[in-house]
Parts: structure tokens; sequence; C-alpha cells
């Protein structure tokens, strides 16, 4: 297995004010299918091409937000090792072990603050429920989506404010590669940066922001732009509010659209992006060409969609 230590991003725990608003979104808008309840009143979500038993948990709070982002391991001996870098590397704070359970079908998480304020944890043991197309000469999707009908949960941006910690975190301790950053000034100050911890453009990403563990968004793989293109049907046809999009990146190349849930947590759903590999150079953007980076096509930084955050 050339693919090693932090696999993927797993799962991600978003805050939302009313949860019967937010299942009609996440589940008939962008087309997850719900695999449990629990006692805590948390739903948990996966999407029809993913195997483990859930990627996203929603809970009823009082402002939104994400709680936290977790990250699947290859195997227990690399979820202690891991765990046991990020509490010597003294970058995090708050290290602590959730006993196996407390998210459904799930084994133990490590949980810990980076830098920037965000809760991330890894994890190595989470059921496979399978795909909804199976592992036996499967067709290419399967009947009965609905919405968007993503095949996976990506990734996240995040907003925080010791941005250089958090890469070095992410970078030094936990494996992962800078596959773009956004740099600014004549000292080059990073402001943004694009991690992979696989073939992926990026995992997971970070931009400077003076407050810290904001949310950005968290986004969703769709196979084509035609994808993207019925997304942003289903975004009217729904009515719920758009934020930007259809457009592309230059930042990691996605064909992409961004909206809101009901309780203002922003989701993406994407495709495209390139391969990356382990000796690929990290790709870098000068804040002078911004607007590019962000959108390619109209090449204007949207206040907006840079500032709101939950
Ligand atoms: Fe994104």
């Amino acid at each position: 297995m050339a693919l090693t230590g932090v696999l993927r991003p797993g799962h991600v725990a978003l805050r939302v004010l009313e949860l019967e608003p937010a299942l009609r979104h996440y589940i008939d808008v962008l087309g997850l299918i719900e695999t449990a309840r629990d006692d805590q009143g948390r739903v948990f979500l996966k999407a029809w091409d993913e195997h483990d038993h859930h990627s996203v948990v929603l809970r009823e709070a009082d402002s939104p937000g994400m709680d936290y982002m977790g990250f699947r391991v290859d195997s227990g001996h690399s979820l202690e090792r891991l765990a046991r870098d990020v509490e010597r590397s003294g970058l995090a704070t708050g290290c602590e072990w959730i006993a196996a359970g407390e998210h459904p079908r799930t084994g133990a998480r490590f949980r810990f603050i980076i830098p920037t304020g965000h809760a991330i944890e890894l994890f190595a043991d989470k059921d496979k429920l399978g795909c909804l197309t199976g592992d036996r000469n499967p067709d290419p999707w399967p009947d009965d989506l609905r919405g968007m009908a993503p095949s996976r949960f990506d990734h996240c941006l995040l907003y925080g404010d010791d941005l250089d910690g958090t890469v070095r975190l992410f970078r030094d301790v936990l494996g992962f590669a800078l596959a773009e950053e956004v740099v600014a000034g004549p000292d080059r100050t990073m402001i943004g940066a694009f991690l992979t911890c696989s073939n992926k453009a990026h995992d997971i990403a970070f931009i400077r922001h003076p407050e810290k563990n904001k949310f950005h968004h968290a986004s969703f793989t769709l196979d084509n732009w035609g994808e993207v293109l019925k997304a942003a049907d289903i975004i009217s046809k729904k009515d719920v509010s758009l934020d930007i999009g259809p457009t592309r990146h230059g930042i990691t190349r996605g064909a992409t659209i961004y909206f809101f849930d009901p309780s203002g947590n922003r989701n993406e759903v994407f495709s495209g992006g390139y391969i990356h590999y382990p000796d690929k150079p990290t790709i870098t953007w000068t804040d002078n060409e911004l607007g590019r980076a962000i959108f390619y096509h109209d090449r204007k930084l949207n206040d907006a969609f840079l500032n709101v955050l939950t």
C-alpha cells in the first residue's frame, strides 16, 4: 500500500439550528443518505459511493458551524503513532481520546485542537456499510439517487489565526503535503494553504483569519461539470440560498458551486482538479492574482464569499 498514515477525510460534524430543515437540505437537496440517529439526537449520513458508516454528522445547536473534522488513518498502529506524535509536537492542545462507540459503529477517535483553533480527529475503525452499487459487478451509479447526489465528502475549508502552526502540524506531523499556497505582501506571508494526504489536490484547506475556529465550507465530489450545472438547477428548483457559481477555481482547478444549508453553513459541490503525487512541487499563488486564483472566470474577489463564515 503506497498511501499510508492519514488516508482521507472521514467525517465532518456540523451544528445546525433546526434539525428537520437541515435534514431536508442534506438528504433531499444535497442527496446524502441517513444511516443512524443516536440518543443525543445526532443524525449520521453518508454519500452513495462511500463505504464507511457515515461522513456527515448533524446536531442541533444555538449557532451554526463545525464541531470537528475527522480523518481515517490506515491502522490502529498508525493511529497510536500519530496520536503520540501530535501530543509530542507541542503544536496541538486539548488532546483526548473519544471512546469507541461514541460515534455509532466507530472505533476510538483521537481528538486535538490545531493552532487555528479547529478540533481535528483521527480514527482507524468505522464499519463499512458498503456503497450503493456494491462490490460485485457494480453498475456505475445506483438507482433512486436524490438531489445533487455527490459520490463522497471531499474536504473542508477552515479559517483561523495561526496558519503557520497548523500547516506545520499537518505537514511535519500528520504527513500532508502542501499542494498549493497563497502568499501576500513583500514578505510573501502565507495567507492560504491547500493540503493533501492523498492523490487529490486538497483534503483540507486553511485561510489566515484573525479569529480562531471558523468554518468556510464542507465540500462534496461530483463526477463532472454537467453535474455541477445540474446542482445549479437543483439550487434554483429547491429555492436554496446560492452563494456563488457555477464557476471554476484557479486554485485546485475545481469546477464548483457554493450554497448554504438552512442554518447558514456553506456547502460546495465540485468536480475535477488534478492528480497530486508526493514529488509534485507546491503551486504558489500571489495576492496580485488572487481574483483569478479564487474565481478563474470573473477574476474578481467576492467579499461575501471570502468573509461569510460560521
Ligand atoms: Fe472547497
